[in-house]
């Protein structure tokens, strides 16, 4: 169809490389992220390909962005594209419903993401990383990709499924939650049910995973008790209609919660620390702004942390130089026009935000990190849809304002009472799951600073 421009389009350029029959799949599967790069080069805004049978069309830039993050569902859909959680989330469950019930599951994320709710997750994100980091002794080395890793597993745990949750959680809870994610393979876009014992194991975590999360709602139910999480929200949501969610349901939107968020956040803490340690001026900077906010005695809190400027920018810096998700999916469900492009349906758009963030129109210097790029007035600050490491638009993530608090949170807390440095392990790139992280082991050393600057307590 690619071929069926009507007349006055285009279709899409077409990038160099592919053979015969099976196009660029090789390129594809063996070095996704360099294949785009590569496409950005030779085409610019637009590149198609083909993987495995199937046309891939990639889209760059702030312009290209907005078309896709704007484009309504019915005609660009991220669905299909994610269908290969069902197995994990559930059936009927985000993006395995229909488009409006997906939009109506979201929405009961939301007041579980409100200002409000803050303050519990900031005491969760003090109380954890005041647990993981006790044992420390004065000085000593630690693999930050794992550290990170764990924490935010007790913090989302704790925010998302409970306090009950996260003080029972037992080796078991890590096991199962491990097996869930060991589903999620690209394997799993071929045929999800293949008889494979990663998928198996992941059938039968999630009936594990059902029964946990029951277990609690019951609990707080039959006692009368709440709780200032997700959960609860989930507990107390209801459809337009008044019918509730079911067990099944609130599991499914709280592993939807966990998937998008938990990884996501861990990669994205260990970066930030990682380019901070090799830009010293800048690591100097944030350790001033902790000093300065927190120095007096003041207690973390919401508002404090609100304050933290100069970590925050770090925390957007870290994401334009490596968004946890690298590609962002929608299928084409009618013929989509882009400029002078035809883009037929059937056809898969991928958005980067990877390549697009090192675009040396859009972004200045690109490969440098510069947190000052977001300050006011600063030419990126102006410019919509350039940056994406959270999506836009109508899919743009929901969870993006308690992302960045628990982020920040962690390492003024870790900056506050430490010293860092690095141990001379390779900083690269890899994929954990569906997501880009800091290879492993990247091991820093830590000194306990004589005078820490932050108490590991929560204030209102
Ligand atoms: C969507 C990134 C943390 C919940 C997205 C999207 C991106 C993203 C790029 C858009 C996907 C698309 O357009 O296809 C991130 C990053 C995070 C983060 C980089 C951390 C640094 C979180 C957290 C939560 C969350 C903590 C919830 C607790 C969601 C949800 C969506 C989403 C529910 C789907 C929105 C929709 O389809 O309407 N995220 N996310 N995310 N995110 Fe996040």
């Amino acid at each position: 169809r690619r071929d069926e421009a009507p007349s006055g389009l285009l279709p899409a350029p077409r990038l160099s490389g592919g053979l015969p029959v099976v196009g660029h799949s090789v390129e594809f599967v063996r070095a996704t992220i360099e294949l785009l790069f590569r496409a950005n080069r030779e085409l610019g805004e637009v590149a198609a390909f083909s993987v495995f049978n199937r046309e891939m069309v990639a889209m760059f830039g702030p312009e290209a962005h907005e078309a896709v993050f704007r484009a309504p569902d019915a005609v660009l859909s991220p669905t299909e594209a994610y269908k290969i959680m069902t197995p994990v989330f559930g059936k009927d469950v985000v993006y395995d419903a229909t488009p409006e019930k997906m939009a109506e599951q979201l929405k009961m994320l939301l007041p579980a993401l409100k200002d409000r709710r803050m303050r519990t997750y900031g005491e969760a994100v003090v109380h954890e990383t005041a647990a993981s980091t006790r044992e420390w002794g004065t000085s000593g080395v630690v693999d930050f990709v794992e550290f990170c890793r764990v924490l935010t597993n007790f913090t989302s745990s704790r925010c998302l499924l409970g306090k009950e949750f996260r003080e029972g959680m037992s080796e078991e809870f890590a096991r199962v939650y491990h097996d869930l994610e060991g589903g999620v393979t690209p394997l799993a876009y071929i045929d999800p049910h293949l008889p494979v014992p990663a998928f198996r194991k992941r059938d039968k975590a999630r009936v594990r995973m059902v029964e946990m999360i029951t277990g609690i709602v019951r609990d707080r139910r039959a006692h009368q008790r709440t709780g200032e999480d997700f959960l609860q929200t989930l507990m107390e949501s209801n459809y337009a209609d008044g019918r509730p969610l079911s067990e099944h349901e609130i599991t499914g939107l709280l592993l939807a919660g966990i998937f998008a968020g938990h990884h996501t956040s861990s990669v994205t803490t260990a970066w930030t620390l990682l380019e901070l340690l090799q830009n010293p001026t800048q690591l100097q900077r944030c350790v001033e702004e902790v000093d300065r906010v927190f120095g007096g005695g003041r207690p973390v809190s919401h508002a404090a942390l609100r304050e933290l400027t100069t970590i925050e920018n770090a925390v957007k810096e870290a994401l334009r130089l490596h968004p946890p998700l690298f590609m962002l999916v929608r299928v084409v469900k009618q013929d989509f026009t882009y400029k002078q492009f035809f883009i037929p349906k059937g056809t898969w758009i991928v958005v980067s935000p990877t390549v697009s963030h090192r675009i040396p129109t859009v972004f200045r210097d690109p490969d440098a990190f510069d947190p000052d790029r977001y300050l006011p007035g600063r030419e990126e600050d102006k410019k919509d849809f350039a940056y994406i490491a959270f999506g836009g638009g109508r899919h743009k993530c929901l969870g993006n304002a308690f992302a960045i608090l628990q982020i920040k949170a962690i390492l003024a807390l870790l900056l506050g009472q430490f010293e860092f440095g690095l141990c001379g392990d390779a900083i690269a790139p890899s994929f954990q799951g569906l997501v880009i992280g800091p290879k492993e082991p990247c091991r820093v050393r830590y000194r306990r600073r004589a005078q820490p600057s932050v108490t590991m307590e929560m204030g209102t």
